[in-house]
């Protein structure tokens, strides 16, 4: 088949682009920026080589040919947030309105963007007003898109399922088409339930990341070892395992831009959702208890070094959207505190930050002399760290272990102060039972 990714050198557009086009179809990759892909030898080395090796990728910064020459039109432009924590569909209104206008014969229009509910209606809308031949027959497809950062390219190759909204019988043969060769369960429904989907898996991801960040505030203050707990929990077959560590809080493009997004349309619709608000609410109070706390122990700011290891909003990408140690340096930066920082793949930051904080070239510098140091991302390489080399660097031994990757007992008997989430400053040996007796 032939198909265009509008946006196609976006994060999803781009993997995609080179998905399909592993997959068999011929693809070409449109785009309004085309500088990114000067670093894609670097970020997608294997699927971008077997795309191209098989002749079955282009891109292009040239919609009319784009559109002209595809039966299948994917648009995965962004829909960032807006100020109100409504959609911001500009980019793709603007996108529709392009396609409508080159438009030259039946085409399959599919919005793989995640887009508030009712969005294809409106997209159906868009185009009809944008078509030069008002007769050019067309159908809007709804196919959201549930790849994760970090583990995209398996995650577009081997879905978990394919969910598709349509609404007439003619897009529904052509979406089978598209996904034939793909070996994953294929949820058809209308277009409406299929935008739903999406916000409904996050908005539940999301869930889980704020009641497990409150079930380890408690925790800590009735002394329970959120280990254990999490251990019984997941154990479960009903609770099972993801999304459910406590730490700084969800980050990322996603999950707050969708839950607000959620909240906002489900507003104009007379929902008032007030769990998916305290979900949101709960995670605010993350960062900020972070920062409380990392400040009431410094007690005066004044020629104090704070090494904060993690930049990218969770391990495995080099994102820093939302991030939650972007959230904790701008509070960090309001103080006299002198910040170094250490990402193994984050390298800069937008300003005001990039001229708050000092880049160190490693994790030993970012370390020596610091008064704390905060843990924002579960890198390996910050797992495998020896702890007592760590407390030889420091001037003063306090650890706030955001992601909870070193053992609180071995830091403690090392002499740090040591604060994870969830963990107690001691817990009462007498009444823990070791773990491994229990299972
Ligand atoms: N990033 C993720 O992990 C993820 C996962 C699932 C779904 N999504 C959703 O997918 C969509 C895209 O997200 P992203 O992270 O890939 O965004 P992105 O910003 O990385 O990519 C969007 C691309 O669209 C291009 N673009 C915008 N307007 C255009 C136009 N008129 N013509 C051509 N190109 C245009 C931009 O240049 C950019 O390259 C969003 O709706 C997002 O919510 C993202």
């Amino acid at each position: 088949m032939k198909i265009s990714i509008i946006g196609g050198t976006g994060y999803v557009g781009l993997i995609t682009g080179l998905g399909l086009a592993v997959h068999g179809h011929d693809v070409i990759c449109m785009d309004g920026d085309l500088k990114k892909l000067n670093k894609l030898e670097e970020s997608l080395p294997g699927l971008l080589k077997e795309a191209t090796d098989r002749d079955k990728v282009v891109f292009t910064n040239n919609i009319k040919t784009a559109v002209r020459e595809s039966d299948l039109i994917m648009i995965a432009v962004g829909t960032p947030e807006s100020q109100n924590g409504d959609t911001d569909l500009s980019q793709l209104i603007l996108a529709l309105e392009l396609v409508a206008c080159y438009m030259n014969n039946y085409k399959t229009i599919v919005i793989k963007s995640t887009v508030p509910v009712g969005t294809c209606a409106m997209a159906r809308m868009i185009i009809k007003d944008n078509l030069n031949h008002p007769m050019i027959p067309f159908d809007v497809v709804s196919n959201p898109e549930f790849l994760r950062e970090g583990n995209a390219v398996r995650d577009f190759l081997k879905p978990d399922r394919i969910v598709v909204g349509v609404d007439t019988p003619k897009s529904e043969v052509v979406m089978k088409e598209l996904y034939r060769s793909f070996d994953a369960p294929m949820i058809i429904t209308d277009t409406k339930s299929s935008e739903m989907v999406k916000y409904a898996c996050n908005a539940y991801l999301a869930t889980r990341i704020s009641f497990i960040n409150e079930i380890a505030e408690i925790s800590e203050k009735v002394n329970a070892d959120i280990h254990a707990i999490l251990q019984g929990m997941k154990l479960d077959k009903r609770i099972g395992s993801h999304y459910l560590n406590p730490g700084p809080g969800f980050g990322g493009p996603c999950l707050a831009k969708d839950l607000k997004s959620l909240i906002c349309f489900a507003g104009k619709a007379n929902a008032s959702l007030p769990l998916l608000k305290a979900v949101l609410e709960r995670n605010g109070l993350q960062v900020k208890s972070i920062t409380d706390y990392v400040m009431n122990e410094l007690k005066d700011e004044s020629n104090k070094k704070i090494a904060v290891l993690g930049l990218s909003f969770k391990a495995g990408t080099s994102d820093t959207r939302n991030s939650p140690a972007v959230h904790l340096l701008e509070k960090l930066a309001d103080t006299k505190i002198t910040i170094h920082v250490y990402d193994p793949v984050v390298k800069s930051l937008k300003e005001p930050l990039k001229s708050r904080v000092v880049f160190s070239e490693s994790i030993e510098d970012t370390i020596r002399d610091s008064d704390c140091l905060i843990i924002m991302t579960e890198w390996p390489e910050f797992k495998n760290l020896d702890l007592k080399t760590i407390y030889n660097m420091m001037k003063t031994h306090l650890i706030v272990d955001t992601r909870n990757i070193f053992a609180p007992d071995k830091a403690h008997n090392l002499g740090f102060q040591y604060k994870g989430i969830g963990i107690a400053d001691s817990i009462d040996k007498n009444i823990s039972v070791p773990l491994k007796n229990i299972i």
